[in-house]
């Protein structure tokens, strides 16, 4: 295992914002020096949801300026590099390859080793980037596509313990405020449309909760707001109380399945840690109610700080040089995969690149 000092550079493109991070090792902790997020909210606006195609484009148009003022904004030039890390799935694939390409040119231009990273496993270290979050711990991951539970054993080591078995939670906040014309990115719209509702106005669902394991479920919960907002249009107080009432129906979901598989985690590592991760764990409603969650049931509690709970490339940076330090760095002709679940980007990939003029230390 490499020691000492690393640093990788991060690109980030799965979906609608490009990102780019540069993020050094110093004994072990991470350092970010420089990170940016050209997001793409505008671009999509018009069409109420993420345009593939005009993602992928707009990757493109941005990626190569971007790099460029995050290694200024980090003092390095590629010299200082040591590998260069690039998200190859899972996501919208236009987009996945237009940052895995420009990884890939750099890597062969400066003879640096490529770190294929899982979008997930960036979310599932990013925690890291903030503190000292040992391994092994109980992770939920909530973002826009997904939904689970998952036990990080270390870096590369991921056990699915449950999942949604239909919607992931960041689609259900997006559908609801797509239902109610909220505008803006539909997490942080219906999180500041909740604040000024009552969240016992409207009754709705927690499907699954009475139920053994650990999967979840959302989408009768949609149409239960769909039902909810009924025909016309609700007015300010009235989508404020949907709102309201759909935020404490996600929270009490997944506060109750946390709590289950607290329990059946608790006592198996020398800490007993839960960590939130992903871009709803941007909501700080959800937040704290987990945390008081984890606090009751004797959890540490780590949520990343908002700006790495969303998408952004200092996670993956920081998931490229943790493999990067194990060897784990993969060849100029890796894929970008649009579906890529966690538990198959294990440490079991092989180091199988051999080559880069620093490939020797890796
Ligand atoms: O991790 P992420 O940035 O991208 C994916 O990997 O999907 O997550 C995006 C999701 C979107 O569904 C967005 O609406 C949701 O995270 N989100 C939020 C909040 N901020 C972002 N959901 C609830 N409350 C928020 N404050
Ligand atoms: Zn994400």
């Amino acid at each position: 295992m490499m020691q000492g000092e690393l640093t990788v550079l991060g690109i980030e493109t799965s979906c609608d914002e490009t990102a780019v991070a540069v993020v050094r090792m110093e004994g072990g902790r991470p350092v970010v020096l420089g990170e940016r997020v050209a997001s793409q909210t505008d671009d999509h606006l018009l069409y109420g949801g993420v345009v593939p195609e005009i993602a992928a484009r707009a990757h493109v148009e941005r990626l190569d300026s971007l790099i460029g003022l995050t290694m200024a904004d980090a003092l390095a030039g590629w010299d200082d590099l040591d590998g260069v890390a690039a998200t190859s799935g899972p996501g919208l694939i236009g987009g996945v390859m237009a940052g895995l390409s420009a990884a890939k040119a750099i890597a062969l231009a400066h003879d640096l080793p490529l770190i294929a990273v899982n979008h997930l496993e960036g979310h599932a270290l990013s925690p890291r980037l903030a503190a000292e979050v040992d391994f092994p711990y109980l992770l939920l991951l909530v973002s826009g596509g997904h939904c689970q539970f998952l036990r990080v054993e270390d870096v590369g080591r991921y056990r699915r313990l449950g999942s949604t078995i239909d919607d992931a939670v960041g689609e259900a906040f997006d559908k609801t405020a797509k239902m109610l014309r909220l505008a803006g990115q539909g997490g942080p719209a219906v999180e500041r449309a909740a604040k000024d509702g009552d969240a016992a106005a409207v009754l709705l669902p927690r499907p699954l909760i009475d139920r053994p394991g650990l999967d979840m479920s959302f989408s009768g919960l949609k149409t239960a707001v769909r039902r909810a907002i009924g025909e016309g249009e609700p007015d300010a107080r009235r989508t404020a109380d949907i709102c309201a009432s759909f935020q404490e129906a996600v929270a009490d979901i997944l506060a109750m399945k946390s709590g289950q598989a607290m329990a059946e985690m608790k006592g198996l590592a020398a800490r007993d840690t839960f960590v939130l991760a992903g871009g709803v764990a941007a909501n700080r409603v959800l937040r704290s109610r987990l945390e008081a969650e984890a606090h009751n049931l004797g959890f540490e509690f780590f949520a990343p700080p908002l700006r790495w709970c969303t998408d952004n490339a200092a996670m993956i940076a920081l998931a490229g040089a943790e493999r990067l330090r194990r060897g784990l760095t993969d060849p100029l002709d890796t894929p970008a995969r649009a579906r890529w679940p966690l538990d198959e980007a294990s440490a079991a990939s092989a180091p199988v690149y051999g080559g880069g003029r620093k490939g020797a230390k890796a």
